[in-house]
């Protein structure tokens, strides 16, 4: 097992007396319906990048829990966002991605909507009498573009997305982020645990050198460089300069500066890592980037949502550059959905009581406490009675 160097940041907020929070929290129904409401739902969601959508009438759509919201380019070139659901009797308009030539079209009785979300035309709508059409316009979502991704607020009034990203707006401008294309469409993966204990993995990096021995053989280990803003943590991997005994690991290591040469010296050699509560991260690397998102599918389930883009690059070395960083990354992520998985059983054990953090797991229990400012009882020992008669996967509740 490898040993893990003790270098925390010394601006790393204590951990002393923190502990995980409680096993039920991780697999209950009614829990995860307030955290839908409270939480997640008035927060900012990324439906896709600008250049997802590049033409009028381009849409992406993306469902959150019982929610669906579409974002499209309306014929004057604006992003807007609209909730996924027919003014008429409420039918959902639009699935995955694509491109509406025409007005968007219900597929159940056919009306018919504008981009910019206003009604167009009911069919016999002789039959509709006295109806008053300027009433009956898609209803739209706020929607706030930084970094190039568009962000939607699906409820409430949450506080500027850019505000949040600003103090890392500086480092992260050489990466030109607005100016990628997607590489490939939107994925979606399922895992076997609850969208707290993915979150929680990607905030923070203790787990790293045994739990990832691939980052751990071609990275040092970030701690040093981790820092943190309100509600986004980062931290930083730099390539070794030892090379990797694996192939694919070696290869990367000593071809990757080569070829990023968009990027300024010291960014070309490190991958970094940006966690945005309560279910984001943005992850960096010299030849590509991606975004993740952490959709809850239930109680111990959820979906991770997530897509590759890059610069405009047609050099032949930029192809096979791309494809090794990807497929280290999935290796990565595959770990990850496994130790996540294993949380997920782990936690069903009546013995477990959760343990002591360690300060590289600060930015875990900012998480924590911000579930338990719109959530008080959700470090409660156990469910509270008012929690009663909504049960949970592992008590054999059907899948939602
Ligand atoms: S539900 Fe959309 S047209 Fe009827
Ligand atoms: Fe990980």
């Amino acid at each position: 097992m490898n040993t893990i160097p003790a270098r925390v940041p010394d601006t790393a907020p204590s951990t002393l007396g923190a502990r995980a929070l409680p096993a039920w929290a991780y697999d209950h129904g009614e829990l995860q319906r307030l955290e839908l409401e409270r939480v997640l739902l008035p927060s900012w969601q990324i439906v896709c990048h600008v250049n997802s959508i590049p033409r009028p009438g381009d849409y992406a759509t993306l469902d959150f829990g019982r929610e669906s919201v579409f974002a499209i380019r309306d014929r004057d070139g604006r992003v807007r966002a609209f909730h996924n659901a027919c003014r008429h009797r409420g039918a959902r308009l639009l699935d995955g991605a694509g491109r509406c030539a025409g007005p968007v079209t219900c597929p159940y009785h056919g009306w018919s909507y504008r981009t910019d979300g206003s009604l167009l035309a009911i069919p016999s709508v002789e039959t509709f009498p006295g109806i008053d059409r300027t009433d009956l316009g898609l209803v739209e979502a706020r929607v706030e573009i930084t970094l190039g991704f568009v962000f939607v607020a699906l409820r409430g009034d949450p506080p500027p997305v850019a505000a949040a990203w600003a103090p890392f707006l500086e480092e992260l401008a050489p990466y030109r982020i607005e100016e990628m294309l997607p590489l490939g469409p939107i994925t979606e993966e399922h895992w076997d645990a609850d969208w707290k204990i993915a979150m929680d993995n990607y905030l923070e990096s203790y787990h790293v050198p045994v739990g990832h021995p691939g980052l751990y053989r071609m990275f040092t280990p970030d701690y040093a460089d981790q820092r943190h803003a309100p509600g986004i943590a980062r931290g930083i991997g730099h390539l070794r300069p030892q090379e990797s005994p694996r192939w694919a690991e070696r290869v990367y290591q000593r071809h990757v500066a080569r070829i990023a040469t968009d990027l300024p010296e010291d960014y070309r050699r490190s991958w970094r890592f940006y966690s945005a509560l309560p279910n984001l991260g943005i992850d960096l690397f010299p030849e590509q980037m991606d975004f993740f998102q952490i959709v809850p599918r239930g109680p111990g389930r959820c979906t991770i949502r997530g897509g590759s883009f890059g610069l405009p690059d047609d050099r032949r070395e930029m192809r096979p550059l791309r494809y090794l960083g990807a497929r280290l990354n999935a290796g990565v992520n595959a770990e990850d959905r496994t130790l996540c998985a294993r949380v997920q059983r782990g936690l069903q054990s009546g013995s477990y009581r959760p343990g002591p953090l360690s300060r590289i797991e600060c930015w875990m229990v900012e998480f924590h406490d911000l579930l338990a400012a719109r959530i008080p009882e959700i470090r409660d020992p156990a469910p509270p009675a008012t929690f009663a008669g909504v049960p949970s996967r592992s008590s054999g509740a059907p899948p939602r």
